[in-house]
């Protein structure tokens, strides 16, 4: 199979960065130039190839409603018996999200891309060394939105398709996003949700982003996008560094210790002796298998992907069902009176 690395010159560059870029980047929010989108990788038929072949069980879809500050219209949406086209069709005229999960396991091409992109960021960034963890290629549609969330791990926005608007908010602003709630995200208790008022729009920059335009933001830096144009295609790839990992390990500890022991940890600090104790004791209760971690969260849903109705899908008449990214880990039973119980067997 062809790979993106070998599919262009050596000094085609995928990542022109300028110094200035190089230094921003990690400290601010930074909007700079890529050329991933001219890649053959993104034409329509090679998306809608991926998506005939992809499998569904790393497939998500959801739908959402128009208002950033009601994130309960964001609904699970099932993907069963949709092909490529269909998933296309719905995207495009209706109101959906796909995120593509972990395409670089799925496909090697991806991951081709993913390394030559952080090696060209790694020569360009002083003092970067980066382990890419997870690319994520996602499909949304012209007015899809995210809610206001902030994840644990650093991220890359590259834009390759329509138009976004993303607000970016400062990161370790703790009127934004509260502490013990960023310690939820960072043990995955919490699911990046984080409650948002149309105020913290003073203290955020906000971007528009076009194809050839990647963003990246300061770590845990909260933040929420609405597309603004066209069907846009997007890669999100998550990465973490020693720095990252020390960072988690800190809020891991504080949580662990604060809540489960009611020892006062709070500091945040990511150098010194006691940042180091804390940290080498939270890996030792991790090794021990003293840190509980919280199963997976299912997704039941209501709707099917539909390319013929108005928002991509339709109501499932005898809803709700396991969606296809969900039945790997669990199983829905029904009893005799209807009654719906849900079985992780994941952890059987
Ligand atoms: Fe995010």
């Amino acid at each position: 199979m062809e790979t993106v690395a070998n599919q262009q010159p050596r000094e085609f560059k995928l990542v022109p960065w300028t110094k200035e870029d190089a230094l921003a980047y990690r400290r601010e929010p930074l909007l700079a130039k890529h050329r991933l989108h001219e890649l053959e990788l993104f034409s329509d038929d090679a998306l809608l190839d991926l998506l005939e072949h992809y499998p569904r069980e790393r497939l998500q879809a959801f739908t959402m409603g128009t208002d950033p500050l009601d994130r309960s219209d964001w609904q699970p949406v099932d993907t069963t018996g949709a092909s490529g086209k269909d998933l296309m069709a719905a995207v495009t005229s209706g109101r959906l999200w796909f995120n593509v999960l972990q395409v670089h396991l799925v496909d090697r091409r991806y991951r081709d891309l993913v390394d030559r992109v952080y090696g060209e960021l790694s020569e360009q960034c002083p003092d970067f060394r980066p382990h890419p963890m997870s690319c994520t290629l996602i499909i949304s549609s012209p007015r899809a939105l995210v809610y206001y969330h902030a994840d644990a791990q650093p991220n890359l926005l590259w834009q390759l398709r329509g138009t976004k608007r993303v607000w970016v908010y400062p990161a370790g602003d703790r009127s934004l996003i509260d502490q013990s709630l960023m310690e939820d995200i960072f043990a995955s208790f919490a699911d990046e949700e984080v409650p948002y008022r149309t105020e913290f729009d003073d203290k955020a920059k906000s971007f528009e982003m076009h194809p050839g335009e990647v963003l990246s933001w300061p770590q845990n830096a909260p933040h929420r996008v609405t597309n603004v144009e066209g069907v846009n295609i997007s890669l999100s790839i998550v990465h973490e560094t020693e720095e990252t990992d020390r960072r988690k390990l800190v809020y891991c500890a504080n949580r662990l210790f604060g809540r489960n022991y009611h020892l006062p940890m709070r500091s945040t600090k990511e150098t010194g002796v006691v940042s180091y104790l804390k940290r080498l004791a939270y890996r030792v209760w991790r090794r021990a298998g003293l840190v509980y971690t919280p199963p997976r969260r299912v997704y039941l849903s209501k709707f099917r992907i539909d390319p013929q109705s108005p928002g991509g899908f339709r109501p499932i008449p005898d809803g709700p069902v396991l969606t296809e990214f969900s039945k790997k880990d669990f199983k829905l039973r029904k009893d005799s009176s209807g009654k719906i119980s849900v079985e992780n067997i994941s952890a059987a």
